[in-house]
């Protein structure tokens, strides 16, 4: 699209992991540059609005601004970055109007519109409309949200001459190359502690790929309902949640791999860490990792694969007590001759912290967005966008 000297509102997905005001991982930010720098360019004013964390209440609001975002921002664009703590005023649109081109102005978390109406979520008319009203073009980059209908991912597109930035049309390239067309046997290893939001998805996952290697809150859940005690780990006693996972079990017991050992730790006692058979987990451990048989035992499937999707960390890796099985694991991934993508904030976080990043075909920003990418291959907000500008 013909972006010179117009004003583009930028959705991004700027949902980065922060500690303390410290951003602990900026590869979305990274990621969204070769869109913004053209932009700038280009000459374009550029609007930019994200979401950041969850806001349910008007304390969370105090923790999730994008102020901090902004600033790191600034310091990766050779243009002026100015921030604005509404993402409706009179004072934003004056904002807009006094800009040069080639600058960019950052929107307040535009979640923070959910309280308490949910209007960003529940994608409401008049708040699209409002947002398409700033702006010539949308232009939709944010591949990690493009799952969610909300009215900055998906309403505006409605008032507005729409298309996908770079960063959208890189994932859906590199996604529908390597997974959804992809060689098998293929193998999806999946960990981390969202266990609700994943059930449905790996219900869908499964007739998709050959084999599913579990670690994690999902894999705790899974051994509970199989009469394994896991102690006080992390896992889903929502009992709808685990009768979905019963019926998955049974029927893809030939699918679905689950630890044979751990690493157990004690939340009161920091020195307490063993090394069990997973038939072995007393009432007070909390499972942290997999165990050297675990490794093993999906080393071999590993080896195996042809394509290789990993969602999520073995254990709780930046406790280096606790790091073994997801850096071996990766490792080993790495080692193999498959095709590898990672996808989601932890696996990626943990892919760089072992520096493992270079080893691998692709790094997707998506999360929940990557997983329903490869189910549905397609996202309803890059659906939305019509074809001829896609
Ligand atoms: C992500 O981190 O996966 C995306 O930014 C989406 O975040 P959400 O699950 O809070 O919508």
């Amino acid at each position: 699209m013909d972006v010179k000297n117009k004003r583009v509102l930028l959705r991004c997905d700027f949902n980065v992991p922060v500690k303390d005001n410290v951003i602990l991982d900026d590869s979305k930010i990274v990621a969204a540059l070769n869109t913004i720098e053209y932009l700038i360019k280009e000459g374009a004013k550029i609007i930019i609005l994200s979401h950041f964390g969850k806001v349910k209440t008007e304390e969370d609001k105090a923790k999730n601004s994008l102020a901090p975002i902004a600033a790191h921002l600034q310091k990766l664009v050779n243009t002026k970055v100015i921030f604005s703590k509404q993402s409706r005023s009179l004072y934003l649109e004056a904002k807009i109007e006094n800009m040069n081109p080639g600058e960019i102005i950052v929107l307040e978390n535009t979640r923070f519109e959910d309280v308490p109406n949910k209007l960003e979520s529940g994608n409401d008319v008049q708040l699209a409309m409002y947002w398409a009203g700033l702006a010539d073009i949308f232009c939709l980059d944010a591949f990690g949200s493009a799952h969610r209908k909300h009215a900055s991912t998906y309403g505006v597109a409605k008032y507005l001459p729409s298309c996908i930035g770079f960063l959208v049309q890189h994932e859906v390239e590199m996604l529908d190359t390597y997974i959804l067309r992809a060689s098998h046997p293929f193998t999806i290893v999946m960990g981390g502690a969202k266990v609700e939001d994943k059930v449905e998805l790996i219900e869908s996952l499964l007739p998709r790929c050959d084999q599913l290697l579990l670690t994690g809150g999902i894999a705790n859940s899974c051994l509970a309902i199989l009469g394994f005690s896991v102690g006080n780990s992390l896992r889903t006693t929502d009992t709808e949640v685990m009768n979905k996972i019963k019926n998955i079990l049974i029927k893809y017991k030939d699918k679905i791999m689950l630890p044979v050992d751990a690493i157990v730790g004690r939340v009161y006692d920091e020195k307490y860490v063993e090394h069990v058979n997973i038939d072995k987990v007393a009432e007070d451990d909390i499972i942290y990792d997999i165990g050297i048989k675990t490794i093993n035992k999906y080393d071999e499937i590993i080896k195996q694969s042809k394509t290789i999707f990993v969602n999520g960390t073995a254990g709780k890796y930046e406790d280096i007590r606790f790091a073994t099985g997801t850096r071996e694991l990766l490792t080993r991934i790495t080692d193999s001759n498959a095709i590898k993508v990672v996808g989601g904030g932890d696996g990626v976080s943990a892919v760089k912290h072992f520096k493992l990043e270079n080893r691998f075909n692709f790094l997707s920003t998506g999360g929940g967005a990557t997983l329903e990418y490869i189910i549905q291959g397609g996202l309803p907000a890059i659906d939305n966008i019509p074809d001829s500008v896609k």
